[in-house]
């Protein structure tokens, strides 16, 4: 599949190299596709990667992914262009710096702000809940780092629990977009379990038991 990641920072870093390193073709969209950094990233992810513009991104292939900070995210989208019928992965933190709440309007979350910014795109809230290092490596003792994603287009959840899966983490399906409100605010306790608990950000996930 082709995806295009918007951002080649941790997040778009760790699941661009695991996509490419599964054969998925990857083109990361940035602002400099020559800075050292990217042609670094490339070099580790190989030859199914590249770089291009932000536009290059979104119109690459099937599935985006928008890898930019929250406060980025309006900006990144104008620079996107056309996003119609795309499938928009949005793993964005809207976290307060003091972890005392969500930077999104009250009765709202992110993905539904860039659902209202991207119209016609088929939006998925993922990857949110989990740390660029569980996305480069998901065991921990217990097992598998959990992903909870929402969207309201069964097609586009369908393709992103696919993609999840394939990197070894558990998809966990959790409804309608409008649920992205809930994943935003499991992001902020994973960051405060690990601001309040011997354990890096990175160190924390989440996993589902059932019986
Ligand atoms: N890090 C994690 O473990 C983690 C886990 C889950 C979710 N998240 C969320 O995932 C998103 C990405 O996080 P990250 O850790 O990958 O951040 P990061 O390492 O800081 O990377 C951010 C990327 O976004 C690009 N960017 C910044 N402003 C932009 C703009 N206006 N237009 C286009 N591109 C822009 C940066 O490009 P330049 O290099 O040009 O600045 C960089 O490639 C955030 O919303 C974060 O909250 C992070």
């Amino acid at each position: 599949m082709r995806i295009g990641i918007i951002g080649a920072g941790m997040v778009g870093g760790a699941l661009g190299k695991r996509w490419a390193g599964l054969g998925h073709q990857v083109l990361f969209g940035v602002r400099d596709p020559a800075a050292p950094k990217v042609k670094q990233l490339l070099a580790d992810a190989g030859p199914n990667a590249c770089a291009g513009s932000i536009a290059e991104a979104a119109a690459f292939g099937p599935v985006v992914v928008l890898a930019v900070p929250w406060s980025a995210a309006r900006e990144a989208i104008q620079a996107a262009g056309d996003l119609t019928g795309k499938i928009l992965i949005d793993p964005t933190s809207p976290i307060k710096r003091d972890l005392s709440g969500l930077d999104v309007p009250e009765g709202s979350s992110a993905a539904e702000q860039i659902a209202a910014w991207a119209p016609g795109a088929r939006v998925v809230k993922a990857f949110n809940t989990v740390s660029h290092t569980a996305m480069t490596d998901p065991r921990f003792p217990e097992g598998n780092a959990s992903v909870f994603y929402a969207g309201d287009d069964d097609e586009a959840k369908r393709v992103v629990a696919d993609l999840i899966s394939e990197i070894g983490l558990t998809p966990e399906e959790c409804g309608p977009l409008a649920n992205a409100r809930l994943l935003e605010v499991v992001g902020l306790l994973r960051m405060y379990l690990a601001a309040h608990a011997p354990a890096s950000v990175a160190g924390v996930a989440f996993r589902v038991l059932r019986r």
